[in-house]
Formats: C-alpha cells, sequence, structure tokens
C-alpha cells in the first residue's frame, strides 16, 4: 500500500479491525502509519481504549455498524430497540439511529451507516443541527458493552478472521 501511495495510487491508507496491539504492531514497521482505522463502533460497543490509542497516534477512527447492523446477517436489534437510547431520542424528539449518529459525531469519529431506504439516508444525515447534552452522553456512556458484530459471521470461517475476532 505504501508503494501504490508512491506512486499516485492511493491518495491515502487506511485499516479496518486493528487492535491497539495490531496498530503497535505495524506502526513498528511502517513508513506511512495508517490514516483511518475503520472499526465496530457504537453505544454498546464504544471502543473507548482503542480510540484513545488512535488520537495519541493521529489516526482518524472510523465506526462501522454504528447502528448495530440490525437486519443483516451479522448484527441485531440491541442498539434499535434498546430503551434507554429510545428515552433519549423522545426527550430530543428524535430517532434512535439519529441519537447513536449524534452520538458518533460527537466522539469525534467519521461514520458509515449502511441504508437501502431513502428516507432512512435522509433521516441519518440530520444530525448536525442539534446535540446531545452532557447528561444524554453520561447515560449513553453507563450501557452495557458488548461487541456485536464477529467478523467470521461478515466474512465466513477463517482463521485468521478468529484470532481478529478475539483481539477485538
Ligand atoms: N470493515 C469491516 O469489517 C466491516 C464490517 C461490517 C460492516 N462494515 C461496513 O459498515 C457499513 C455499515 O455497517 P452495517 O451495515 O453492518 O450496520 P449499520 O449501518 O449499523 O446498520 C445497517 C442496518 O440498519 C438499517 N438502518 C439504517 N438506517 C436506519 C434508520 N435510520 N432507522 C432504522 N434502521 C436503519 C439498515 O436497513 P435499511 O437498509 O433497510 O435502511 C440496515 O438493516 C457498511 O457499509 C458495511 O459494509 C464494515
Amino acid at each position: 500500500m505504501e508503494e501504490c501511495q508512491r506512486l499516485g495510487l492511493a491518495k491515502a491508507i487506511g485499516v479496518s479491525n486493528f487492535s491497539p496491539n495490531k496498530l503497535q504492531e505495524l506502526l513498528q514497521h511502517a513508513h506511512v502509519p495508517p490514516a483511518v482505522n475503520q472499526v465496530e463502533m457504537n453505544p454498546m460497543w464504544q471502543q473507548r481504549q482503542l480510540r484513545d490509542f488512535c488520537k495519541r497516534k493521529g489516526i482518524q477512527v472510523t465506526a462501522y455498524s454504528p447502528l448495530g447492523a440490525s437486519n443483516t446477517r451479522w448484527g441485531d436489534d440491541r442498539i434499535l430497540g434498546c430503551s434507554s437510547l429510545q428515552e433519549i431520542a423522545n426527550e430530543r424528539r428524535k430517532t434512535v439511529a439519529q441519537v447513536c449518529l449524534r452520538w458518533a459525531y460527537q466522539q469525534g469519529v467519521s461514520m458509515v451507516p449502511k441504508s437501502f431506504n431513502r428516507k432512512r439516508m435522509e433521516e441519518n444525515l440530520q444530525i448536525f443541527d442539534w446535540s446531545l447534552t452532557k447528561d444524554d452522553l453520561a447515560k449513553i456512556s453507563n450501557l452495557p458493552q458488548r461487541k456485536g458484530v464477529l467478523l467470521r459471521d461478515v466474512l465466513g470461517p477463517h482463521d485468521l478472521v478468529k484470532e481478529i475476532d478475539m483481539e477485538a
């Protein structure tokens, strides 16, 4: 990838599903540190330790499955169906999806929500003219944490995938 960038074939180099350990290993050898690390991140898998590490190293975090990947092969509706998030959404007159995306935005990460539905795509963009309060953020930081997306469910069984799932 460094060669691709040197040749002008890639503007920047990014990685995905890299834990602090894997990033540390990469940084020991890389001439060009990764610009971005794309990982699962949402109110129920907040990745605080990884985000601290990336911040110190100047690596931007991108959140995938920011809505918990409901109705996909690898996700479930623990986030869109979460009653605490629903309470916050009711108070702000927003949807749970918007609360999740606004929360990610207020954490300073970029994000890749997926929707095939035009109305929901528009809904997901309406997060920039309001904000979550300190109380909302405190409630969200107290939510139980559990990794939701196992790479073996996304990519199928593979030894390397198993190793990443165990570390992440
Ligand atoms: N790098 C990696 O290893 C990795 C792993 C997993 C995923 N990803 C990427 O991350 C991106 C998004 O992740 P994801 O698809 O796993 O999860 P996600 O964006 O958290 O959730 C997608 C699901 O949420 C629904 N949805 C979207 N907006 C909604 C809204 N406003 N209200 C209610 N439901 C809504 C979508 O349904 P509709 O389409 O019907 O709206 C879809 O079922 C994808 O581009 C994916 O490729 C990367």
